[in-house]
């Protein structure tokens, strides 16, 4: 079946509230209520493979980079693995170690990004062992990878990437379930997390019922020449994200920040005309991160906070936009969608073309 933006006036809105239905695929049949695991056939590892790996490298360009952040934070929480992401396109560049014990994980929607292509090519021809997680089946990625996890988003047209994102998320935490459970990470805590999973497609939804409330904050936000995006620790690639996405179809220069280094530099520039999009969860940071606030209210630097509904910002004047709380390592996918609607908004109201940004391809298949 051919696959149409229909009533939708483009690809990337159709695809924004396509994501209840595209989350739900991706878990179907992987998650295991009884033993508070995932099952991932498609990996080809078993227990003992799991268990042999010792660190986490995943790789990938531009918001895949970004979610594979969010991903390697994950990891290291559920399964405490060192993990990390690196840049792809960076990868080779550097004459990379490649260790055996290392789990390497390339991720990507089109599976024909070139320069993540090169770098699992780079890590199996030094003898590493790479899996990907990819969308579209069969792609030079998921064929050069030795086993991996598909995203079953369906096709994504809009070059801005949303629900493959989402499901990007979605695929590591069921990596980090499963590599959590053959380690440390108790039944109770497994549980838990499967249940947060299940929950998730419904609160996306939840989420994108809130559409109207962001339209207007939106259009502030698309009169900015320039603003930061800020977040810590889990929050930070969300920042990232929501940065990407605000700037390839808005033309803003938009610019994330952790909160933290706000005071080692960036705070120069806060002033009335230069908005900030913060992410402050309910967590252990939520009092430091409404201290930044302060700092910024201090200089009339508009703000919008994306928050939960217990965070009281007590005396700081900002825009509140409020998302459902999850268990807290879910948390990152909910505090994105609000991202993607207001960069969505801010370009509609700009009159850009929003599936088709200018000087950007949808994959980018040459060097
Ligand atoms: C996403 O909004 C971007 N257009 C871009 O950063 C994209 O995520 C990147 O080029 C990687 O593409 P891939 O997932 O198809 O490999």
């Amino acid at each position: 079946a051919s696959y149409e933006a229909g009533e939708h006036e483009s690809f990337m809105r159709k695809e924004i509230l396509e994501q209840p239905t595209t989350a739900q695929a991706v878990l179907r049949g992987r998650l295991d209520e009884r033993f508070g695991t995932a099952h991932l056939g498609g990996l080809d590892m078993d227990a003992r493979d799991l268990r042999a790996v010792r660190r986490v490298k995943i790789l990938g360009c531009g918001s895949a980079y970004y979610v594979g952040q969010m991903g390697a934070a994950l990891i290291e929480e559920l399964a405490r693995i060192p993990a990390d992401a690196e840049a792809a396109s960076e990868f080779r560049y550097r004459d990379p170690v490649i260790e055996p014990d290392t789990l390497y994980v390339a991720v990507s929607q089109s599976g024909e990004t070139i320069d993540t292509l090169l770098a699992v090519q780079e890590v199996r021809r030094k003898g590493g062992r790479c899996v990907g997680l990819v969308n579209v089946v069969g792609s030079a990625i998921a064929r050069e990878c030795d086993g991996g996890i598909y995203l079953h988003a369906g096709p994504e047209v809009a070059v801005a990437s949303t629900k493959a994102l989402t499901n990007m998320f979605l695929g590591f935490a069921l990596l980090a379930l499963q590599l959590g459970r053959t380690r440390d990470l108790s039944i109770a805590d497994g549980k838990r997390l499967v249940a947060g999973l299940e929950r998730l497609p419904g609160q996306i939804e939840e989420v994108l019922a809130g559409e109207a409330d962001l339209v207007e904050v939106a259009r502030e936000l698309a009169e900015a020449r320039s603003l930061f995006f800020i977040g810590r620790v889990r929050g930070f690639p969300v920042a990232r994200e929501g940065a990407q996405k605000f700037k390839e179809i808005s033309y803003r220069h938009a610019e994330a920040y952790q909160t933290s280094e706000l005071k080692h530099g960036p705070l120069a520039l806060i002033d009335p005309e230069v908005p900030t999009v913060a992410l402050v969860p309910r967590d252990e940071l939520t009092e430091r991160n409404i201290g930044a606030l302060h700092e910024i209210d201090a200089r009339q630097g508009p703000l919008v906070v994306i928050t939960h509904e217990e965070v009281d910002l007590g005396e700081v004047r900002a825009r509140r936009i409020v998302v459902p709380r999850n268990e807290p390592e879910l948390d990152p996918i909910l505090l994105t969608i609000p991202l993607q609607l207001l960069a969505y908004h801010a370009a509609q109201h700009l009159g850009h073309d929003i599936d088709k940004p200018r000087n950007l391809a949808k994959s980018v298949t040459v060097e």
